[in-house]
């Protein structure tokens, strides 16, 4: 069965995703301070990038570099609560309305983002 990695056309979307995802993040005061490193923000576009093309069934290139994604744990030193959930998933539906014309991918990556970003809260 083809994949979602597969019905996009492959890692192109998910760096174009990314990439208007991280428009909004640099440009908000609330998501903005959490970045430790404001330096590599290369850095933490390709992580994301990378995870979202394994988890949708792409090369498993983060998990070779970075290992298990243990996403909960990896981000407790950032305080996210219901705001913080909120501007996240702003940007993120924002960049999946845009990049996602196929309403079956549209509506899949809305449902996925949404349970995901809720998961993240840990204060
Ligand atoms: C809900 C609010 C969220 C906030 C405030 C947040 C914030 C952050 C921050 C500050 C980082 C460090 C940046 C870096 O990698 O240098 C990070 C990393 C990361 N985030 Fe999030 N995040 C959120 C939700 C999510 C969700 C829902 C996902 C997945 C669907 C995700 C996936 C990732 C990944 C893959 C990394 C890199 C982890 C690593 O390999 O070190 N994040 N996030």
């Amino acid at each position: 069965m083809a994949t979602l990695y597969d019905e996009v056309g492959g890692s192109e979307f998910f760096v174009r995703l990314v990439d208007r995802f991280y428009e909004g993040v640099v440009q908000d005061d609330v998501l903005w301070p959490l970045y430790p490193d404001h330096a590599d923000l290369a850095g933490a576009r390709e992580r994301l990038t990378l995870f979202l093309i394994q988890y949708w069934g792409g090369p498993t290139t983060y998990s070779d570099e970075r290992g298990h994604p243990r996403l909960r744990q990896r981000h407790f030193p950032f305080a996210i609560g219901e705001l913080e959930r909120d501007r996240w998933m702003l940007h993120m539906q924002a960049a999946v309305d845009e990049c996602a014309t196929d309403p079956n991918i549209h509506a899949q990556l809305t449902e996925y983002m949404t349970n995901a970003a809720q998961h993240m809260i840990n204060r």
